[in-house]
């Protein structure tokens, strides 16, 4: 049974370290971070180029795993879980966007947004429905047979969020969201976010863009590996920006 507090914190990372081994050399990337993220809310990361953002991003995805440390997720212990637990906490819970879209090129924008229910074991007339709502909740449903090619970049990005938020995550982590985005499209992705947040979602994003963290509730700067220092936002409603 989940205590209160622990059901509270949908991420809980402590004394985190993860390095990566280079020839015969130990590149130590994070070096202890202790970290907490309120279900609900609506978090920033920021730090220079090559301070761990992504190295981190990728152990609360778990797509890697830590040398040590802890990392409750949803209340359960990540290292705990064998990898097949992993890949279904993965599907499940969790929805994945790239600075990078990372969309398969060949695939249409459909089957793009329809994969991770095909490995969540959906049936069709349900894999449906859900592929066109989430098409439909990023405003892209009048592309479905586009391939990756055929889009602009905020279309992309779009049809990633609609692949990250189609299994309906409790928690979306996005790595450089807007990246590759010009301040228009920047916009209309982090509305997107906002929604989701607003909704109910967990949003944790880095960004090196200070404009994006207007957005947020609270901004959490990495540096070096650990976490440096955090700032709370007063934010009730959309970012400034907008
Ligand atoms: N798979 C890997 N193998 C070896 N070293 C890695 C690997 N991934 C990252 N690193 C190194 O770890 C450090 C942190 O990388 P990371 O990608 O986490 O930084 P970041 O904060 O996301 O930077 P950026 O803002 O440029 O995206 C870097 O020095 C990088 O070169
Ligand atoms: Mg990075």
């Amino acid at each position: 049974m989940k205590g209160a507090t622990e059901t509270a914190k949908i991420i809980l990372v402590s004394s985190l370290r993860k390095s990566y081994l280079i020839g015969s050399e130990k590149l130590e990337v994070l070096k202890g971070v202790d970290f907490e993220v309120r279900r609900g809310e609506f978090v920033c990361i920021m730090g220079p180029s090559g301070s761990g953002k992504s190295t981190l991003m990728h152990l609360l995805g778990c797509l890697d795993s830590p040398d040590s440390g802890s990392y409750i997720l949803d209340g359960v212990e990540v290292s705990t879980l064998s990898d097949s637990q992993l890949a279904r906490v993965r599907n499940q819970k969790i929805g994945f966007v790239f600075q990078a879209f990372f969309l398969i090129p060949w695939a249409t924008v459909y089957e793009n947004v329809e994969l991770p229910l095909i490995y969540a074991g959906i049936p069709f007339y349900r894999r449906r429905k859900k592929v066109l709502a989430a098409l439909e909740y990023v405003d892209m449903q009048h592309r479905i047979w586009h391939k990756p090619s055929q889009l602009s970049g905020g279309e992309r990005q779009r049809v990633a969020i609609a692949r990250a938020i189609v299994n309906d995550p409790t928690l979306i982590l996005a790595d450089e969201p807007t990246g590759n985005l010009d301040t228009k499209r920047s916009q209309m992705v982090m509305n997107l976010f906002k929604r989701l947040n607003k909704q109910g979602k967990t949003v944790v994003i880095v960004t090196h863009d200070p404009e994006i963290t207007t957005w947020a509730e609270r901004v959490v700067y990495v540096r070096d590996g650990v976490i440096e220092k955090e700032e709370v936002l007063k934010n009730d409603s959309f970012g400034s920006s907008f």
